[in-house]
């Protein structure tokens, strides 16, 4: 994780190289709608399968946790390879990720449960499938609601970094929801959860070297105090 003396990238903000690349975000977000589109309409033209409902669920939630992962791979990416391009779209794949969480739990919700609150809510309590569904999308919120440069100044660079720490926190309740459901064949949520251990591995590793690299920095004397 970053240390809190390195300034924050703000949403937006020139890379060291200094290119802004206006056009990078606009052109993820049309992207990552391209699924939803390709998705209406196959439900459109009735190609969704006998059980309709579940594919779109299954393909809303999948594209959730694939985009939130992508934002995760961000910063680790810029650490290992020195491109700043992945920061700028972190923002957007994150609220992409944010966007079919809802669209998947709205689908869950009003389609597949009949906008019946009470089933909903004993779904919730009583299968760990869902209530793991259920934390990561609750977790996912506050940092869409906190994810401008107003609420970035507003909450300061290290609170705004440990709350978007939070991310990490969905996406392996996302994963376990993912495990929870397959049951069986568990060999896709293994590799989403090989790739967050890997992601996590780089940021942690990044840290350590950079702590190394300031006590060198260090004067002898503010070491031994
Ligand atoms: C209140 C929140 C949520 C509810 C009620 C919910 C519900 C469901 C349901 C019912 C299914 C299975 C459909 C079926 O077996 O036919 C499912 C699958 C799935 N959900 Fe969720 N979910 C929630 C949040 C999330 C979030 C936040 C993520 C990702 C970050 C996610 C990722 C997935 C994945 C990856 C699958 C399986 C896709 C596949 O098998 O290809 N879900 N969810």
């Amino acid at each position: 994780m970053g240390s809190p003396a390195r300034p924050m990238s703000p949403p937006g903000a020139l890379s060291p190289a200094g290119r802004k690349l206006p056009w990078l975000a606009p052109a993820v977000v049309t992207g990552g709608l391209i699924p939803l589109a390709v998705l209406g309409l196959r439900a459109r033209a009735g190609a969704l399968g006998a059980n309709a409902v579940a594919e779109a669920l299954n393909q809303l939630g999948l594209l959730a946790l694939v985009l939130l992962v992508a934002s995760l791979a961000a910063t680790p990416l810029k650490l290992v390879s020195g491109w700043t391009f992945p920061l700028r779209i972190r923002k957007a794949l994150g609220l992409l990720a944010f966007f079919y969480a809802c669209a998947h739990f709205l689908t869950y919700a009003v389609v597949d449960q009949g906008l019946d609150a009470r089933a909903v809510i004993e779904d919730i309590t009583e299968r760990p499938f869902i209530l793991a569904g259920f934390v990561a999308l609750l977790l996912l919120a506050p940092l869409a609601a906190t994810s401008t440069a107003r609420m970035l100044k507003r909450l300061g660079a290290a609170r705004w970094k440990r709350l978007h720490r939070l991310a990490y926190v969905a996406a392996v309740l996302g994963v376990v929801h993912f495990f929870l459901r397959v049951k069986k064949d568990t060999t896709e949520p293994m590799i989403y959860a090989a790739l967050l251990a890997l992601l996590f591995a780089v940021r942690i590793a990044s840290a350590a070297l950079r702590r190394r690299a300031a006590s060198r920095r260090a004067p002898a004397g503010s070491r031994a105090a």
